[in-house]
């Protein structure tokens, strides 16, 4: 086993104080597995069930497939089983787990910021098409995922996918889940640096490789050279963040221990510099603290934040640079945070003299009809590719200035806009009851009305307000970083249970980031959310000052027009 590596490259020791009770870190010896998920990584490694998934389950079937891979290893290719349909979100985490199992996958594929030529966009239209009941969506960590996948038609699709330079390797379990790459690298006229040689580096070193496929849990990767921090990196595991050195020029800053989830934290930002050539060697550093020093005793605590806030952002660095790395990094203030979208949508200039045009489509859902109409336009158009983005959006790249008129009018006439409304534009939702074993609400088709129903209430909206719609407490699509955002949960309606959500209001990435307000004992029924969202919209721009955000405003607010109770009074 990989368990016992990092004895070897640790030249000097730091002083780690020794937890009273082990969390389970290796790098302190406590090796032994010390709950289901961390013995069942040690019984077998989880990239074994590759083999078994060509050569034994794809021919004989699902009730075939032993349940330790089932419901652990087959994450590791990216394979998740689906909800099965009829148990409604009071049955969530209360019928056992076999019962809510369909005998079908969703299925995510990395896209790990790579440029997808028209081809690849073809065949991940026709994989949806083909063995998926033509869906697919785009997620808000730029994969591509479908649902309804047999295990049969598995190695078809991986077959599909490998000629088109894609995977589905690691998308899922305790390893370095898909990368978010800045949509725009190398492309944007505005760019700080291109940071794609460095994730390539990062994937081709690291990727499939079984010292690096054994993480406490999930571990997320975000890179961007771009101003506008587009990968939300607040929100990542690690991120690296283009910066400038005044003498050395452009690299990279580091941030560590973002995440969401139920307790929620922001990266912490290291002020450093870092060359181009030095970020696969840096996130080797990073990826080894936290197989080595992560907390593997609760899956609850095992992510790389609460090390991070453990030992400080000092002490992380030490370890990195002693223990790890060799050497110091060179100091340098982070960049500043931007205020304002990081989605790409419209009509953009490129350093080539070329325009990237993004592009949104409702709460990322596409499917695979409208993938293949994409891939016929990006041939019509001679564009580059596609890139998916952070924000459940499409950006095109490579349009000939002369037409990129034309390209938008194609693009609106399959359902693709470049000009949405604030509605569409800044609604995301994650995948919700639809087919999440974990899910308590409706996210996808809930979203999808809000948006249309918003759009003919408040269709001129001239401030952008995001909202994201959460099925669960889990925040798939960052419930605590949206002007509203929301997590579902049954709440009561009168004497009745119903779908509803709880509410964050104000929270936001970039200058002014922070989780937003949480109301207490605040609850909206699902069937009341489009009259509750109107009644903040009206209440925000009856009471908001010259050139402030939703979120300023919510900060300041009363809380009574934050619950959306009646106007008339609140406004005198
Ligand atoms: C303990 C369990 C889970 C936690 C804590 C969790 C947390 C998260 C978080 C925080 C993100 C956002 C990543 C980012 O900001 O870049 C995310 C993304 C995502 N997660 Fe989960 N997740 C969990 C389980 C699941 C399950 C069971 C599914 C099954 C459908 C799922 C589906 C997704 C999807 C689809 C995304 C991308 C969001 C989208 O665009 O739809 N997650 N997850
Ligand atoms: S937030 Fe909850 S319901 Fe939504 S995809 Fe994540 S785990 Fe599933």
């Amino acid at each position: 086993m990989s368990d016992l590596r990092y004895t070897a490259k640790r030249a000097q020791h730091t002083e780690i104080p020794r937890p009273k009770r082990g969390e389970g870190q290796w790098a302190l010896g406590y090796t032994e597995p010390l709950n289901k998920n961390e013995q069942s990584k040690k019984d077998d490694s989880p990239l074994n069930v590759r083999d078994r998934i060509l050569h034994i389950y794809s021919k004989r079937g699902f009730a075939s497939i032993d349940p330790a891979d089932l419901r652990g290893r087959f994450r590791w290719m990216g394979l998740y089983t689906q909800r099965a349909e009829g148990f409604d979100g009071g049955k969530t985490a209360t019928v056992p787990e076999e019962e809510l199992d369909a005998p079908f996958f969703m299925m995510r594929v990395r896209s790990d910021g790579r440029l997808l030529s028209a081809d690849t966009v073809r065949a991940l239209g026709e994989i949806g098409r083909d063995y998926a009941r033509d869906t697919a969506d785009v997620t808000d960590r730029e994969n591509i995922q479908y649902h309804w996948i047999r295990v049969e038609d598995v190695p078809a699709i991986w077959e599909r996918l490998e000629a088109g330079g894609l995977s589905t390797l690691e998308a899922c379990g305790d390893s370095p889940r898909p990368f978010l790459g800045s949509p725009v690298a190398g492309v944007a006229a505005d760019e700080i640096i291109d940071g794609t040689p460095a994730l390539d580096e990062i994937a081709r070193r690291f990727l499939g490789d079984p010292d690096f496929a054994n993480f406490p849990r999930k571990f997320k990767t975000a890179l961007t050279g771009h101003p506008s921090h587009d990968v939300s990196p607040e929100t990542n595991d690690i991120s690296f963040v283009g910066t400038v050195h005044p003498e050395h020029g452009p690299g990279f800053d580091l941030w560590v221990g973002g995440g969401l989830s139920t307790n929620p934290m922001l990266a912490q930002k290291m002020g450093v510099w870092i060359p181009l050539d030095d970020v696969a060697d840096v996130w080797e550093g990073v990826a080894s603290i936290f197989r080595d020093y992560g907390y593997r005793r609760l899956r609850s605590r095992a992510r790389l934040k609460f090390l991070v806030a453990d030992w400080g952002i000092a002490k992380f660095r030490e370890v990195l640079e002693k223990e790890y790395l060799g050497r110091e990094l060179v100091t340098l203030a982070s960049p500043e945070s931007p205020v304002g979208h990081r989605d790409h949508i419209g009509v953009h200039d490129q350093k080539d003299g070329r325009k990237y045009v993004g592009v949104a489509p409702v709460a990322g859902r596409v499917s695979g009809t409208l993938l293949i109409a994409l891939a016929d336009l990006i041939e019509k158009h001679g564009l580059a590719g596609a890139r998916l983005t952070p924000y459940q959006k499409i950006v095109l790249i490579g349009a000939d200035p002369e037409r990129v008129e034309d390209v938008v009018a194609d693009l609106e006439a399959i359902g693709l806009s470049a000009r949405p409304s604030n509605w569409r534009r800044n609604t995301m939702a994650c995948t919700g009851i639809e087919f999440c074993k974990l899910a308590i609400v409706d996210t996808k088709n809930r979203a999808r009305d809000l948006v249309s129903e918003l759009e003919r209430r408040h269709p001129d909206l001239d401030t952008p307000i995001t909202v994201n719609v959460n099925g669960c407490p889990n925040a798939c699509a960052r419930t605590q970083i949206a002007d509203i955002g929301l997590k579902g949960q049954l709440v009561m309606d009168g004497d009745r249970q119903v779908e509803g959500f709880q509410v964050h209001l104000g929270g936001a990435t970039g200058l002014n980031a922070n989780f937003g307000r949480k109301l207490r004992a605040h609850k909206v029924t699902s069937a009341g959310l489009d009259d509750y969202v109107s009644s903040l919209v009206e209440a925000f721009l009856a009471g908001r000052e010259e050139g402030e955000s939703f979120s300023t405003w919510v900060h300041r607010a009363d809380e009574s027009l934050l619950r959306g109770e009646p106007l008339a009074g609140a406004r005198s």
